[in-house]
């Protein structure tokens, strides 16, 4: 199939872009490169030998992406664009909505006008709120989101699923008919929509010529803990040992993203089969605290990763973690990397880029 990424270079697309290619798919790239940059793509070239077609535009740019799509008339289209950091997202509440809503509108709007079918969307465990304990299944209602990040992710999630029930309406009324008087506002296609609730996507290519880059100071624990073992930064802090798990960390779903890669892969042929929506869980449905991350880490690099024990951060939830069941009954996926080889990953590609891209 051809597959366009929105949101490719980043660092959970680029990962996916060499799955879809090992699995025999043409991908092509649209990035703005707002929390990226082309490096990824080149590398990824290097790993695969393919060549990428790369386009950059933001994804909110109608005029833009209709331009990409009418070249690349993919026969899916996982989105990934978005803009992702927690805690940023309380402080720019406005430009998370209008990033994230409007990337996904523009998409359904140029989808809709090109008759184009399947969709994969970049959702996250975030959207269980906190209204449930784990394991978390699909069936569960959606929770009430601690940040504005969460909420478009909800968000996104609903309009997708309201257009695939409006696309299959329309869709069969005007089949053999003549339509409605605005060609622009029929869906020619019935959608396909495949929801992917990711939980802790962590770790390398194994080739560590890709990785995580965030820019900046981490936000999350793993990129931390390899910028304190490379030395980048003088230690973690911990949020929080008094929670009611067996040490006192949080714990979550850590997902090596090669295995969450190889997810978009079963993700994209499934949505190609089917039409409607579906949402998937992608976990390895086993937790891990944040001091056994620690420790795991530190077994991998060889040295101790030094850590203090600081206050709880404000909105994490104690546990967090998959009943990734319906993924493997349906998908025929399941995480096949562990911990080791999360850390393994992650430390080959910090220890080899310290600077990330940057270098
Ligand atoms: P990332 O920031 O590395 O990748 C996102 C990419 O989208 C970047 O390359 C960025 O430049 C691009 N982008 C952002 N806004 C754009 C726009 N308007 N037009 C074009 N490109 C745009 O993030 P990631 O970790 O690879 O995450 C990918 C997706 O998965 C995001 O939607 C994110 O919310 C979701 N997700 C990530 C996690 C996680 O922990 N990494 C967890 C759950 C869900
Ligand atoms: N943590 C620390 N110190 C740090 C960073 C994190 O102790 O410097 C702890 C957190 O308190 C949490 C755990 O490590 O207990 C994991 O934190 P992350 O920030 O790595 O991940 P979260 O589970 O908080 O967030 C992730 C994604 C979000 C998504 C959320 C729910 O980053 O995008 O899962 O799915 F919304």
């Amino acid at each position: 199939m051809k597959i366009l990424l929105t949101g490719g270079a980043g660092y959970i697309g680029s990962h996916t872009a060499i799955a879809l290619i090992e699995a025999g798919h043409d991908v092509s790239v649209l990035d703005n490169y707002s929390n990226s940059s082309p490096e990824a793509i080149k590398r990824v070239e290097k790993i695969t030998g393919k060549n990428i077609a790369l386009h950059e535009a933001d994804a909110a740019d109608k005029d833009k992406v209709m331009s990409i799509l009418k070249k690349e008339m993919p026969d899916c289209i996982i989105h990934f664009a978005g803009l992702k950091a927690v805690g940023e997202s309380v402080d720019k509440p406005v430009e998370y909505y209008r990033n994230n809503i409007d990337t996904t509108l523009t998409l359904l709007e140029c989808m809709r006008e090109l008759g184009l079918k399947n969709f994969v969307f970049s959702s996250s465990a975030t959207v269980y709120g906190d209204d449930h304990k784990p394991p978390f299944t699909e069936e569960m209602t959606k929770g009430m989101c601690t940040n504005p990040y969460g909420w478009t992710k909800w968000m996104q999630e609903q309009m997708l699923a309201d257009a695939a029930i409006a696309s299959s309406k329309f869709a069969s009324q005007s089949r053999g008919a003549k339509g409605s008087e605005d060609e622009a506002t029929d869906w020619k296609e019935p959608l396909s929509v495949v929801l992917l609730r990711y939980f802790n996507p962590v770790g390398a290519h194994e080739s560590g010529l890709i990785g995580e880059d965030p820019q900046g100071i981490p936000n999350n624990l793993m990129p931390f803990i390899s910028q304190v073992a490379v030395g980048r930064r003088d230690h973690l802090t911990v949020f929080g040992d008094d929670y009611d798990t067996p040490d006192g960390t949080c714990r979550r779903d850590y997902i090596h993203v090669m295995d969450l890669a190889e997810g978009h892969v079963k993700a994209a042929e499934y949505a190609a089969e089917h039409t409607g929506t579906e949402v998937f869980n992608l976990g390895s449905g086993t937790p891990y605290s944040v001091l056994e991350m620690v420790h795991a880490f530190s077994a991998a690099c060889g040295s101790e990763v030094a850590y203090e024990i600081g206050p709880r951060r404000a909105g994490d939830i104690q546990d967090s973690w998959a009943n990734a069941d319906k993924a493997l009954k349906v998908l025929g996926w399941k995480t096949r990397r562990g911990i080791d080889e999360i850390c393994r990953d992650a430390w080959n590609w910090q220890s080899q880029n310290p600077q990330g891209y940057g270098e």
